[in-house]
C-alpha cells in the first residue's frame, strides 16, 4: 500500500511516498480504507521536532531520537471499514468511519474497536468528516477543562486556525459570548462561524478589550502574564500551546484567583460521538482551507508551515 514516510525531522522535504505492506485488523481491531487524512499543525511539528525546551527530553522519548520512532505520519482518517478482526461487535466491513489513529497518512491503517473511532454521521463526506476531531476534541478539552458555562464571555486569540475555527462553533453552541481575534483578512469568516465579535488585530490591540470569563490562546502568541489583566478574577486562561513562560506561571501559586488550563489529551470514541451529536444538531459546519491528495503531502505540509491556514487541510488518500 502506499504511505507516507519520513526517517528524518526536518521539512516537509524529509517526506516520502513509499509502499509499506498492508496491515492485518489483528482481534478487536478494524482494518480501515482510508479515504481522507488531515495535516494538522501537530502533524507539522512532529515533523520538525518543533518542541518548546523543557519539553525535549520526554518529548524524544515519546517521538523517538534522533530519528522518528514511528516512520508513518498522520492521525486524522476517515474511510471505510474493510475487514474486521476476531471479537469485533460494533462494526462491519462497509461501514464508513472516521477519529483518529496513528500512521493515517496510508492507504490503510488498523484502529481497536474500542479506540477513537465512529460512524460518520449523516452523509457527510469523507474530507468532511476527517476535518471535524482536531479543532473540535480540542475545543472540548479546553472549554470543558475551564468550566465555561452559557452566558459567560469568551476571548479567543487565533480565532481562524482549525483550533479557533472550531472553538467558536463550540463555544457558541454551549451560549457563550465570543469575541475572536484574526487578521482582517479571516474577519468575515470568523463572523460566519458565530463569532459576535471581531479584533482585527493587524490594526486594534486586544489588550485594550474585555475582561472576559476566559481568554483561549489558539496559536501560542501571547502568555498567562499579558493576557492575565483581560480575565476576571475567578476566570481562566485557556492556555492551548503550552510555552516556557506559561510553565513557570503555572508553578507559580500566586495568580490572583484566574486558574490555568493546559496539557494535552488523547481522542476518545466518546468525543467523536459527542461531535457525531453536534452534527445531528446542526451545531458544527466543517472548515475546510485547502485539499491535496496523497502524493501532494510535501506541498501541504508547506503550506501548513505557513501558519496561515484557515480550519483544517485535508488530503484524500
Ligand atoms: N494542547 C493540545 O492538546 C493541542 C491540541 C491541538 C492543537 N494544539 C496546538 O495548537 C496550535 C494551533 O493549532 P491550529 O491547528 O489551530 O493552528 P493553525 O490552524 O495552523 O493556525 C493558523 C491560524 O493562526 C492564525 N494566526 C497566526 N498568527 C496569529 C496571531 N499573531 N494572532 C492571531 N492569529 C494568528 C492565522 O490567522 P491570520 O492569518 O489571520 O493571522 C491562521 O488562520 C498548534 O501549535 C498545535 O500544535 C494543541
Amino acid at each position: 500500500m502506499k504511505a507516507v514516510t519520513y526517517f528524518r525531522y526536518g521539512g516537509p522535504d524529509v517526506l516520502e511516498l513509499s509502499n509499506l505492506p498492508k496491515p492485518e485488523a489483528k482481534p478487536g481491531e478494524l482494518l480501515v480504507r482510508v479515504r481522507a487524512t488531515s495535516v494538522t499543525s501537530g502533524d507539522c511539528r512532529m515533523r520538525a521536532f518543533d518542541v518548546p525546551g523543557p519539553f525535549k527530553i520526554p518529548a524524544r522519548w515519546m517521538l523517538g531520537w534522533p530519528a522518528p520512532k514511528t516512520p508513518v505520519l498522520g492521525y486524522e482518517f476517515a474511510g471505510e471499514v474493510e475487514a474486521v478482526g476476531a471479537g469485533v461487535r460494533k462494526f462491519k466491513p462497509g461501514d464508513r468511519v472516521y477519529g483518529g489513529a496513528p500512521r493515517s497518512y496510508a492507504e490503510y491503517i488498523t484502529v481497536a474497536e474500542t479506540g477513537a473511532v465512529a460512524p460518520i454521521p449523516r452523509e457527510l463526506t469523507f474530507t468532511d468528516a476527517v476535518s471535524l476531531p482536531f479543532g473540535l476534541t480540542t475545543a472540548m478539552y479546553f472549554l470543558n477543562g475551564g468550566k465555561v458555562a452559557a452566558g459567560q464571555s469568551l476571548l479567543i486569540i487565533g480565532a481562524s486556525g482549525c483550533v479557533g475555527a472550531y472553538t467558536i462553533q463550540l463555544a457558541k453552541h454551549m451560549g457563550l459570548l465570543v469575541t475572536a481575534v484574526t487578521s482582517g483578512r479571516n474577519a468575515e469568516l470568523v463572523g460566519a462561524l458565530g463569532a459576535d465579535g471581531v479584533i482585527d488585530y493587524t490594526s486594534e490591540d486586544y489588550r485594550r478589550s474585555g475582561p472576559y470569563d476566559a481568554v483561549m490562546d489558539a496559536v501560542g502568541v501571547t502568555s498567562f502574564s499579558v493576557v492575565k489583566p483581560l480575565i476576571k478574577r475567578g476566570g481562566v486562561f485557556l492556555n492551548v500551546v503550552l510555552s516556557t513562560a506559561d510553565l513557570l506561571a503555572l508553578l507559580n501559586p500566586f495568580r490572583d484567583g484566574r486558574r490555568i488550563v493546559t496539557g494535552t489529551f488523547d481522542t476518545t470514541q466518546a468525543m467523536l460521538l459527542a461531535i457525531n451529536d453536534l452534527v445531528e444538531a446542526d451545531a458544527v459546519t466543517p472548515v475546510i482551507d485547502r485539499s491535496y491528495t496523497l502524493d501532494q503531502i510535501r506541498d501541504a505540509h508547506a503550506y501548513v508551515d505557513t501558519k496561515r491556514k484557515r480550519g483544517t487541510v485535508v488530503v484524500t488518500v
